[in-house]
């Protein structure tokens, strides 16, 4: 086949979440997050179309330097990544716009190796748009896009070659601690032996540069954050009044995490009717919407080793600010 025909050549799409799956799984978290004391909201409702977009300013943020210190990484590194990871098959969970793996896809053409990209995310319009987008500009690599939860459908990953599982962008760090020994370990059970995890962490720093990532003066983050009860407002017909909520955001030194909350700045009734449901919120209560667990070196390598994976070789920006680990399935 000639470039011409494969440049014409369109991704393939497999939805893994039921239609349903906004409401049906939104009813479970609600009751199980907004029904029990302290209030807690999962984040991957944070990622809907607006939201999505929302994030999308929040990469550009002057404040927000994970995501430029991953690209400086990635733009240093990704030659090296492709030639030791020796991927035909890169998977790309949390994929989002997939504007970073650009780089990795890049050094991937240049050795000619890659045969897949295999997106994995559950905003969906997101992802058709990243995955048309990749597709226009690696004719040569087939797009196999999956709209699915990486905490779920790991179990469906395209098997066959070898395959490098990209997880970017600090996401593992919005995962609990026990939420992370189980993703870890689930993937590690879907992988073969040598193939690889490309992972990115935020590393440890002062608190108030992390702060700051996490509080922009734009207040492009408190809407973010703000956007989760838009979509219960949406989705479940709740009566949340955005404009009650403060946007708290504070470094938990103890756990080395960001926690990010709302909270109620006078008593309020809320309806949820289609998670049958009301709750009375007192004033000050706040509700858990993300944690951002920040990472060191050591811990990272010790994770991994618990979950079956041995680190190849961690690459950091100049400042160390964060990491990226390549680590292999023993
Ligand atoms: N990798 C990109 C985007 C990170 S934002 C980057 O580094 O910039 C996190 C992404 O993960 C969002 O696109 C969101 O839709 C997706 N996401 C969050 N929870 C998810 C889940 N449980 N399963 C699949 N995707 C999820
Ligand atoms: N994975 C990103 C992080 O932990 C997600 C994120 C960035 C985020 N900014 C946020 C989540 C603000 C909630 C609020 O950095």
């Amino acid at each position: 086949m000639t470039a011409a025909d494969n440049s014409t050549r369109k991704p393939t799409v497999e939805v893994l979440l039921e239609s349903d799956w906004a409401a049906g799984s939104l009813v479970a978290d609600v009751r199980r997050g907004l029904g029990t004391v302290p209030r807690s909201l999962p984040p991957k409702w944070l990622y809907d179309d607006h939201g999505s977009q929302l994030f999308d300013r929040i990469t550009k943020l002057p404040e927000y330097y994970p995501f430029a210190r991953e690209h400086e990484i990635l733009t240093r590194h990704a030659a090296d990544i492709a030639e030791l990871s020796g991927a035909t098959t890169l998977v790309e969970l949390g994929s989002g716009t997939s504007e970073k793996t650009r780089m990795l896809l890049d050094a991937f053409d240049a050795t000619g190796q890659l045969q897949r990209f295999c997106p994995v995310d559950v905003s969906e319009q997101t992802l058709r748009d990243a995955a048309a987008a990749v597709a226009g500009r690696h004719p040569g690599v087939e797009v196999e896009a999956i709209v699915g939860d990486f905490t779920l459908h790991l179990a469906h990953l395209p098997r066959g070659g070898r395959r490098m599982v990209a997880f970017l962008g600090g996401t593992i760090g919005n995962l609990y601690v026990e939420e992370r020994r189980a993703f870890l370990g689930a993937l590690a059970d879907t992988l073969e032996p040598g193939d690889s995890l490309l992972l990115g962490t935020d590393l440890v720093k002062d608190a108030d540069r992390l702060i700051a990532a996490y509080n922009d003066s734009e207040g492009v983050t408190a809407a973010f954050v703000r956007n989760s009860l838009t979509v219960v407002n949406r989705e479940l017909g709740a009566d949340f009044d955005l404009g009650d909520f403060s946007y708290v955001p504070f470094w938990d030194a103890t756990m080395e995490r960001m926690d990010l909350r709302l909270r109620a700045e006078v008593p309020q009734h809320v309806r949820v009717p289609g998670a049958d449901l009301e709750i009375d919120l007192a004033a000050g209560e706040e509700i858990r919407v993300e944690i951002s667990t920040k990472f060191r070196r050591h811990g990272i390598a010790e994770e991994l080793g618990e979950a079956g994976f041995e680190v190849t070789r961690t690459f950091t920006d100049d400042a160390e600010d964060f990491a990226l680990t390549l680590a292999t399935k023993v």
